[in-house]
């Protein structure tokens, strides 16, 4: 890849990734990537097309037609799937399993990841995932591997979702954590995994600010040391 200036922040789901990736976007000037929100346009894609989600040949037929792009508006990352805007849809629970089903589909990684690399290009980005700083921008000059105990994490998430007017029981919300953290690393394509020089980050008893904080921090003392 050519110039760009990245910071990687990978870890489970839940952790906080997206809510800390934005701010540090915002301090340092940088494009926000989820990449997530990408894997979930696929999942949805699949949802609707009925495609059952351990059906891998039939995940992978469909890949390509999963046309997945992002756009940004007044600097918010927009989400479209063949054309359409799915940016809330793709926040909808039933979408988290479907997209740690189709994450595991190799065709899907290779497509994806290519179009990860294409956005990071020449830009100043954070990047927020499972492989960014294993996979995508392995070399990446700021890799945060965030995390939190997997009870603090659905708390979180159970929060987001009563606030969002869905009601899904704290208990049902620990138990899919537990299931997309088994199966998101241990796929045998990119697992999520914390890469050797990434630094380890638990946020459960930090708070936003104090994450955001430290990332910034670890970003402006390499942006330093690089001039
Ligand atoms: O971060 P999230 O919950 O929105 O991610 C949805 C799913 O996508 C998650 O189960 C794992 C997968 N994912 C991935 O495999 N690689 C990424 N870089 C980002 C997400």
């Amino acid at each position: 890849m050519g110039k760009y200036f990245a910071v990687a922040i990978d870890g489970p789901a839940a952790a906080g990734k997206s809510t800390v990736a934005k701010r540090v976007a915002q301090a340092l000037g940088a494009l926000y990537l989820d990449t997530g929100a990408m894997y979930r346009a696929v999942g949805l894609y699949m949802l609707r097309h009925g495609v059952a989600l351990d059906d891998i040949e039939g995940i992978k037929k469909h890949a390509a037609e999963a046309r997945v792009d992002v756009k940004y508006v007044e600097g918010t990352q927009r989400v479209l799937l063949c054309g359409e805007d799915v940016s809330q849809a793709i926040r909808e629970n039933a979408v988290s399993a479907a997209a740690s089903a189709v994450s595991a589909v190799p065709a899907v990684r290779e497509l994806l990841v290519a179009r990860q690399r294409e956005i990071a290009e020449g830009n100043v980005v954070v990047m927020d995932g499972r492989d960014i700083g294993t996979k995508v921008l392995p070399d990446a000059p700021v890799k945060v591997f965030l995390t939190a105990s997997a009870e603090v994490r659905a708390r979180r998430r159970f929060e987001e979702l009563q606030s969002k007017g869905q009601d899904v029981p704290y208990e049902q919300l620990l138990e899919e954590i537990r299931q997309r953290d088994h199966n998101d690393a241990t796929r045998a394509a990119s697992p999520m995994v914390r890469a050797e020089d990434a630094a380890l980050l638990d946020s459960s008893d930090l708070t936003v600010d104090q994450v955001v904080e430290a990332i910034v921090a670890m970003a402006r003392a390499k942006k330093e040391a690089a001039r």
